[in-house]
């Protein structure tokens, strides 16, 4: 049976890619998906939820709830310099999507998926920690159900992506970082020192789609591009798939090896290593062969062979 899932996202490019991968991925069902303001703006962040339900018509169709639109205690900065000012990319010509619904309700999601499923649940948070951070606050009893918690996030013996120091998840809502690592939960965490072994090669995805992909297929390399670009810029030797790889390890974490650490968080959203007991796992070396290969066997399901004309 497949493991149900709630995703956390504030789409952006690769959180499009997780999405997508793991509607694809028959180990998990994609139950919900909270959106969080970060990569941009909540509200944005939701149409690009319903763009890609648009896009991929996934089923189960997921129950999306919206969530917060700024950080716990400061303004939200924003990586639309990175993902596109729609956090897509910015194309001209994304097909109507649904409209999305406009309560935030991310935070009774949260609670209705941890009550009912328990440890069966993931929550898989591949944007900033403040709808989780929020859920502690509203019922830490309902999140103390959860069986794991998978989250994209820190630079812990590497080099930050927004400062020399800091990761930009934890960067945008530092405060509520401290408090979900300070909740005692099942939290593995998957930083910059794993996503930055999680790099695809541009020439990767043309071979993928190589076997045809149909629109889908165009529409992920369209929407990919300014990523790819950036992180060539970067010094990359492709696109990293940061939230990607945080899905895969929630599927199968021996892609990944795992240290048991404690971390507290800086006044930046610094991840730094703290003595005393463990309170998360962070993801360390990665099979990055294997995990390109699962991530690229899924991304895009092949298009049906066109039928004889008669
Ligand atoms: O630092 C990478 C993380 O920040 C990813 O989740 C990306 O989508 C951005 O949110
Ligand atoms: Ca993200």
């Amino acid at each position: 049976m497949a493991a149900p899932v709630l995703i956390d996202t504030d789409p952006g490019i690769d959180d499009a890619l997780a999405l997508l991968f793991g509607w694809n991925s028959p180990e998990i069902s994609v139950e919900a998906i909270t959106t969080v303001a970060g990569n941009v703006p909540v509200e944005q962040g939701t149409v690009n939820v319903f763009r890609l339900l648009g896009l991929r018509e996934p089923s189960p169709r997921p129950v999306i709830g919206v969530g917060a639109a700024e950080p716990l205690a400061r303004a939200l900065v924003t990586a639309q310099r990175y993902h596109g000012e729609d956090g897509l990319g910015d194309l001209p010509d994304w097909p109507e999507a649904e409209k999305p619904p406009l309560e935030p309700d991310a935070v009774s999601v949260i609670v209705d998926h941890a009550r009912r499923l328990q440890r069966l649940l993931t929550l898989v948070a591949i944007g900033p920690l403040t709808n989780l951070a929020l859920t502690l606050k509203a019922d830490a009893g309902a999140v103390s159900l959860i069986g794991r918690i998978v989250a994209m996030g820190g630079a812990v013996d590497v080099p930050g992506n927004i400062t020399p120091t800091a990761e930009f998840n934890m960067s945008v809502d530092p405060e509520a970082a401290h408090r979900v690592l300070a909740a005692r939960l099942p939290l593995d965490l998957v930083p910059l020192d794993a996503t930055r072994q999680a790099v695809l090669p541009r020439a990767g995805l043309k071979s993928a789609f190589r076997r045809g992909s149909g629109p889908l297929g165009d529409r992920i390399v369209a929407f990919t591009e300014r990523g790819f670009r950036l992180d060539h810029a970067g010094g990359a030797q492709g696109l990293v798939l940061h939230d990607p790889l945080a899905l895969a390890l929630a599927i199968d974490p021996t892609l990944a090896e795992w240290e048991a650490v404690r971390l507290v968080i800086g006044p930046e959203g610094e991840t730094l290593r703290a003595s005393g007991e463990p309170n998360c796992r962070i993801a360390k070396g990665v099979d990055t062969d294997r995990f390109l290969r699962l991530f690229l066997e899924r991304l895009c399901p092949p298009v049906p062979p066109r039928p004889a004309s008669s």
